[in-house]
């Protein structure tokens, strides 16, 4: 079977497409509302030092996997694999990552759905009754589907062109797009009454809840959502680096990019939240907290637009539009996952395996979508809990304990020549053979105990 594989065209498009995976939902709503609902620059703190700490070994294991494999994920972890019960193995960490990632994408998309509609609703005020204004924001079966849909429908799109046609030219597109609106919707807050309060509460830690089990084990949940861990998608996007890139250094810049964003998102929501309190809107909840989750996105943030007249729904709709394609060059490493997959192993074309992958995938969504309350925190839970902790340390044993180090050495010396005598080669395999897979497991156990 020969296939042609197609690769990252530059070191700058592999850079973007995979800070385009990991910079998403996770980072601009989930990392801020996450440290609203944590105690605010503690959980900024513990959020940095695990993203470097665990997550970035972590990262560094699957997209080297992923390199010297040149294929997708199952195959690639395969070909780290030298028995066969280690082959076993590989398939099964392998199988779980690809449907892993397919199911994160049946519910990421259906919340990106929401975030499109956002973006359309204060434009459509322009032009349409506040009726059909309303089934925008309102929580509809059709709302949901038609925008769960539309969202899946441009995953596909990219995804049947390729890796550099597709994945690549599309997030070097929107990344640097989604950036711009980020910084300008972070210097408009900061012109506004509240922000400098906002500001303070977010960079000033209360050392006291630092190491709060809580506050830890949702650092170390957002870190690895936030780098696409443990799906295989980092697998599959590390196949198409080239050899003689250095990967460690691409490595690092990814991960800089992912925390420097989430932080940015950060920089931005806290701000705006005490924005909104200086207008008088609700910012805390009866125990004391700060609003979180959906009621932050869904609430304080539209009353605050409100609040702001018309420029309100310029802001609101740039708002939303961030979080839309943030969303997209993210969800876009979930399709190419499985996608990867169907296409190595079973030669379908690029173009069905988008297809028909996309319609179960959009299928899955349709059944969370009418099963709402049953299923949506059902398979968040199942995939960020479960599979992706388990995945994830699974890759750190491959690396550090199942792949020969001399083949592992040689992998990363590619492009890398003084590897052996770097700071990264002292530390990092200690990382993955130890202290990563303990942490991560110490992690997942107590969060299901
Ligand atoms: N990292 C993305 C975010 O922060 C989400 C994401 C993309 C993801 N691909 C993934 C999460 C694969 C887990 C696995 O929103």
């Amino acid at each position: 079977m020969a296939i042609t594989r197609d690769v990252f065209s530059s070191r700058f498009g592999f850079i973007l497409a995979a800070a385009g995976s990991a910079v998403g939902l996770g980072n601009i709503w989930g990392f801020p509302t996450q440290t609203a609902g944590n105690g605010g620059a503690a959980f900024v703190f513990m959020y940095m030092v695990l993203a470097f700490c665990l997550a970035f070994p972590a990262f560094m294991a699957e997209i080297i996997i992923g390199r010297h494999g040149q294929a997708n994920a199952v195959t690639s972890l395969l070909n780290v694999a030298n028995t066969n019960k280690q082959k076993r193995f590989a398939f099964l960490v392998g199988i779980v990552g690809v449907v892993g990632a397919g199911l994160i994408l049946s519910f990421y998309a259906i919340v990106a759905g929401w975030m499109m509609a956002y973006t359309i609703e204060p434009i459509s005020h322009i032009f349409f009754s506040s009726e059909t204004t309303g089934w925008l924001t309102d929580f509809s079966l059709s709302r949901n589907l038609i925008f769960t849909f539309i969202f899946i429908l441009l995953n596909i799109w990219i995804i049947s062109k390729g890796v550099s046609n597709g994945i690549e030219t599309w997030s070097k597109r929107l990344m640097p797009l989604m950036f711009i609106l980020l910084i300008i919707l972070i210097l408009y807050v900061f012109t506004l009454e509240g922000a400098a309060q906002g500001l303070i509460a977010y960079i000033s830690p209360d050392f006291s809840r630092v190491f709060e089990p809580s506050l830890v084990l949702s650092a170390l949940g957002q870190a690895f959502f936030s780098l696409s861990l443990g799906s295989g998608v980092m697998i599959v996007y590390g196949s198409y680096i080239p050899k003689n890139t250095n990967i460690v250094s691409l490595g690092a810049q990814v991960t800089l990019i992912d925390v420097g964003i989430a932080f940015l998102a950060g920089l931005l929501i806290i701000p705006a939240m005490y924005v909104a309190q200086a207008q008088g809107v609700e910012i805390f909840s009866a125990d004391g907290r700060l609003l979180a989750e959906d009621t932050l996105v869904f609430q304080v943030l539209p009353s605050l637009f409100n609040n702001m007249g018309d420029i309100g729904l310029l802001v609101a709709s740039a708002f939303f539009a961030l979080m839309s394609i943030a969303a997209l060059t993210s969800s876009i490493s979930m399709l190419e996952g499985p996608v990867s997959y169907v296409v190595e192993r079973f030669n379908i074309s690029r173009v069905k395996s988008a297809l028909y992958l996309g319609a179960i995938i959009f299928t899955m969504s349709a059944l969370i979508i009418n099963n709402f309350d049953l299923l949506f925190g059902f398979i968040i839970t199942l995939v960020t809990k479960y599979s992706q902790p388990l995945v994830g340390m699974c890759c750190c044993i491959f690396v550090g304990w199942i792949w020969q180090r001399n083949s592992l050495l040689n992998e990363i010396k590619q492009g890398f020549e003084n590897a052996e005598s770097s700071m990264f080669w002292k530390v990092w395999p200690i990382y993955t053979k130890i202290i990563c897979p303990l942490a991560i497991g110490a992690v997942f156990l107590h969060s299901i105990l």
